[in-house]
């Protein structure tokens, strides 16, 4: 290979250089994760394995959504919140914090609380309120707005549902009515629904999906396929936990593609006896587009960068 002008070692440098660069912005992405923790009580959070475990998959998210959290006095979240904030990997240099609902069910012997846990340096609660109504949730929705100058949306609604499995269809339906309840309460159409909602299998079949406005109204994206499993266990292949956004600008402010369950058996080389032993649901996840200024100008880099090497070294 002949070089054609003596810069061009020099220029092949500096594009390898800004490549490594932008892709180091990308690795800092906002990561949205809702997680179905399965009874998380003081005894799991005593258990060091576990919050080790649960510790290394939340702090990979500036926010998440914890489910099947039972907790009345807080002391389990408290154990969890200080694992994060003790920044044994010094990688992660966040501070979080959490807020909590109440404990809601409709029997004494299985009350859960929804618990939102986030990272002060890139995000900020700006509202909170608990959805009451007629319709008979088991758990009703604990909705928390959003704000952060991180992402390209700014202001989001996020709305968990952990489902009551018998009446799952019922449930993800009334998700409408807790949209229209809360985007006019804060005035804003950007909202993201997640949670464990049984939306798959037996529960949630496909000649269910004409009862569910989340599903006949095409202003709801579904992030999350019907194919995925976010099952630990082999003997079963659900896409129960699911992410849904409302509106073109919300879809517009996520990474293609990015929404997946994260497999911590695989990407952590645990034996599916350890996971299990911290949920039995995988948690899913989706990106939102950071408002960095680099990553905005990412295709016009590339192009600039491509273009002067094509320039200078022709021959390439
Ligand atoms: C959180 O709110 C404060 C006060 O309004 C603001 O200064 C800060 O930039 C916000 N943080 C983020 C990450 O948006
Ligand atoms: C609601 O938001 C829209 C834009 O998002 C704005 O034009 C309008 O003035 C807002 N309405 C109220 C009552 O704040």
């Amino acid at each position: 290979m002949r070089w054609r002008s003596p810069n061009c070692p020099v220029l092949l440098f500096l594009f390898f250089f800004l490549l490594c660069i932008l892709s180091a912005g990308r690795v800092s992405g906002f990561r949205i994760c809702s997680y179905n923790v399965q009874n998380f009580n003081v005894n799991k959070a005593a258990n060091y394995r576990t919050l080790h475990t649960l510790t290394r998959v939340l702090s990979r998210c500036d926010i998440s959504l914890l489910q099947h959290v039972v907790d009345t006095e807080g002391k389990a979240i408290k154990s969890l919140v200080s694992a994060l904030n003790r920044g044994t990997d010094r990688y992660d240099e966040y501070v979080y914090q959490s807020v909590s609902s109440r404990s809601l069910g409709t029997s004494a012997s299985d009350m859960q609380q929804y618990v939102f846990i986030y990272r002060t340096q890139t995000v900020n609660v700006t509202g909170q309120h608990q959805h009451e109504s007629q319709l008979q949730f088991v758990r009703a929705p604990f909705v928390v707005q959003f704000q952060s100058d991180k992402t390209t949306i700014k202001d989001f609604i996020l709305v968990p549902l952990h489902s009551d499995p018998t009446q799952a269809v019922q449930e993800i339906d009334w998700l409408y009515e807790v949209f229209v309840e809360v985007s006019e309460k804060w005035n804003n159409t950007n909202v993201m629904f997640l949670g464990d909602f049984h939306a798959s299998c037996a529960y949630v079949t496909r000649s269910d999906r004409k009862n569910i406005r989340l599903f006949t109204d095409s202003s709801f994206s579904w992030l999350i396929g019907d194919r995925v499993d976010t099952t630990v266990t082999d003997a079963t292949s659900c896409a129960y936990d699911r992410i849904v956004v409302h509106g073109q600008p919300f879809l517009k402010a996520i990474e293609p593609f990015s929404a997946q369950v994260f497999n911590l058996a695989k990407e952590f080389k645990l034996s599916k006896t350890a996971v299990v032993k911290v949920s039995d649901h995988f948690p899913v996840e989706v990106m939102l587009k950071s408002s960095a200024l680099l990553l905005q100008a990412t295709p016009l880099l590339l192009l600039l960068a491509v273009s002067v090497i094509g320039w200078c070294c022709p021959e390439l």
